[in-house]
């Protein structure tokens, strides 16, 4: 049995907007709502000396959402991002944004540079948000970074490992996640860290996001605690 709590928790957090039109509200009230619930599981995780926490905040496929969801959430995201930098690094959080942000423009690009700049140096909580990010993407820019290698032979046939893709991921400087949340009630892993989860302990929860509390994070801590992860051996022995 596992006796120590994960260094990584990774979650997709679904159910925002399920939450606010249960109440009559638009959408990106429970988004709003939301955010929230993203302060309360920082702070919790950092109480818990749980090292790393990564965050689905938009897929490469919520760009099908309707446009003024789209826009909203966006909107949501980076002006949050900006607003939460001081408090993020007096609080000794890094942050991570992973995922395409071209779209995005320059200006977003900057300040997130700028953010990711500023709380290099903290070691409290290493916090990656994936914002436009899709597991697939992830993959195929690796796999291009390891064509563009072989092509001007810095890279050969024999040295396309494992660790050769893992390192090109854009979670290449993060242990792989000990354990996978996911709130709102879909069993399904969306196209987040598809590579990464490979050996992950998968938790779901039916608790929409907005509502997903410490207690929350506790069950699916307790949950983990039960399991005995033998990344393939017998189980004898552990
Ligand atoms: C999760 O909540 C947040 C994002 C995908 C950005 P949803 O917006 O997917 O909420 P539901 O699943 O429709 O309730
Ligand atoms: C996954 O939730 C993406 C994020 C939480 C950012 P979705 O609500 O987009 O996933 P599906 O559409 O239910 O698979
Ligand atoms: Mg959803």
């Amino acid at each position: 049995m596992p006796s120590v709590d994960p260094a990584h928790v990774a979650i997709i957090m679904d159910g925002n907007g399920r939450w606010a039109e249960r109440r009559g509200k638009s959408r990106i009230f429970g988004h709003r709502k939301g955010v929230e619930a993203v302060r309360n599981v920082v702070d919790a995780c950092g109480r818990r000396g749980i090292p790393y926490l990564t965050l689905y905040a938009f897929s490469s496929e919520n760009w099908n959402r309707p446009r003024e969801e789209v826009r909203l959430l966006t909107e949501l995201l980076f002006t949050t991002l900006e607003s939460e930098a001081l408090q993020l690094h007096e609080n000794g959080i890094r942050l991570r944004v992973i995922g395409d942000l071209s779209p995005f423009g320059e200006k977003i690009d900057r300040t997130v540079r700028e953010v990711q700049e500023l709380t290099r140096a903290n070691k409290n909580l290493n916090l990656t948000v994936a914002v436009n990010y899709g597991g697939r993407w992830d993959i195929a820019n690796a796999c291009r970074e390891i064509a563009v290698a072989v092509k001007n032979r810095s890279c050969s046939l024999s040295e396309i490992t494992e660790q050769a893709v893992a390192g090109r991921l854009s979670t290449a400087d993060l242990p792989e996640p000990d354990l996978f949340i996911r709130t709102g009630g879909e069993i399904r892993v969306s196209n987040f860290l598809l590579w990464q989860i490979a050996y992950s302990e998968l938790f779901f929860i039916d608790t929409l996001w907005p509502e997903f509390d410490e207690s929350c994070l506790d069950e699916a801590l307790k949950s983990y605690r039960r399991r005995q992860r033998r990344f393939g051996k017998s189980g004898k022995g552990l």
